[in-house]
């Protein structure tokens, strides 16, 4: 199959009526969310839900988010929410939120992985917004990566995974949060948080209260299932040095290694020989980080040793995906 690149600044019209026909026809499209790109098919086709996971080959007991346009499609999606649902959603979405909630028999079984709750997002990313109006559809999409590899931030990332794999990926440039959504169970009395994002705890709380994080949820069956995957796998190991970071870049050095460096900004010198620096701010970091991750396969490094790193400088959501990433944790 030949992969398409449709580049939605060139052509916003043709773009969009070349996805809504891909989507209708029972097809899969790569498309940019705020987040990351996502890999979308009809979320009422099972056929064109299967492609998804073929694509990617994603385990499919691992389901799939919903993607909708506006709030007013949520109803007929799910089999009622509580009361709490609402003020969260008007104060996070359009945006970097899922909610899962009661799944309606309107979406098709293999989106869910079997599960009676569906996850559901409206993204804020305007070719996003343009494309779930245009289709009027429900679009189920992960990310469009290989599963296990880091998600894409880039239309090019996604065509590194997928090229023959799928018939189209939307450009519409970088993915600016850079990690994903924050997922929010919501079927509960409280809703429990299932996996950071840009929304935090304290976010949340602001509006409603919490009842927990996946961390805090001991159960034998994840309630996300996505969690027990090994997740965001770089192609050289990497090393999580929350302390004695010169030392574990001089040892390795010593072993005849080459060393690559992932840290804030490149002003401090290890003397590694490779430095991939994600920014100062934690907005920045969060957008580099995934890109730093492919670009460290695309180097010469034997391994790479994260250093200046903590939930302080980095925030919750980029320690969780780095700590998901790395090899071995230095604690
Ligand atoms: O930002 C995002 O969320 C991106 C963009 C494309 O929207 N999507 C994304 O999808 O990250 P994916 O498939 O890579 O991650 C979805 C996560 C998985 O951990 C999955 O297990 C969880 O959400 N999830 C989906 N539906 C669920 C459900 N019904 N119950 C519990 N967890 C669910
Ligand atoms: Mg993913």
């Amino acid at each position: 199959m030949k992969t398409k690149r449709l580049d939605f600044d060139q052509d916003k019209e043709k773009t969009i009526q070349a996805t809504v026909d891909y989507w209708k026809n029972g097809e899969v499209v790569a498309f940019p969310t705020e987040t990351v790109y996502g890999l979308g098919a009809d979320a009422t086709n099972s056929a064109a839900v299967s492609k998804i996971f073929q694509a990617k080959e994603r385990p499919e007991d691992n389901p799939l988010i919903v993607h909708i346009a506006s709030k007013d499609q949520l109803s007929s999606l799910t089999d009622g929410y509580p009361a709490y649902v609402n003020p969260l959603i008007d104060a996070f979405s359009p945006g970097p939120i899922t909610c899962v909630l009661k799944c309606s028999p309107k979406i098709a079984k293999n989106v869910t992985g079997g599960l009676s709750t569906v996850g559901i997002r409206i993204p804020a990313h305007p070719v996003a917004h343009q494309l779930l109006k245009a289709a009027e559809l429900p679009i189920a999409a992960p990310s469009a990566n290989l599963s296990g590899k880091p998600s894409p931030t880039t239309a090019q990332h996604v065509l590194e995974d997928l090229t023959g794999k799928v018939p189209a990926v939307v450009d519409g440039g970088p993915a600016n949060v850079g990690v994903e959504s924050t997922v929010v169970d919501c079927t509960g009395e409280h809703p429990v948080i299932l996996r950071l994002g840009k929304i935090t705890r304290q976010d949340i709380e602001q509006i409603i209260p919490v009842g927990g994080t996946q961390r805090d949820v001991q159960t034998s069956v994840p309630k996300s299932p996505g969690v027990k995957y090994r997740h965001y796998m770089p192609e050289v190991p990497l090393i999580l040095a929350l302390r004695d970071e010169t030392e574990t870049i001089r040892q390795h050095q010593i072993s005849g290694k080459k060393v690559g460096l992932l840290t804030l900004d490149s002003t401090a010198d290890y003397h590694a020989d490779k430095v991939f620096s994600l920014g100062t701010s934690q907005e920045d970091i969060a957008a580099q980080l995934y890109q730093a991750l492919r670009k460290m396969k695309q180097s010469d490094v034997d391994l790479v040793i994260a250093i200046g790193l903590n939930e302080s400088t980095a925030g919750e959501a980029v320690m969780d995906r780095l700590k998901k990433a790395a090899s071995k944790t230095i604690e």
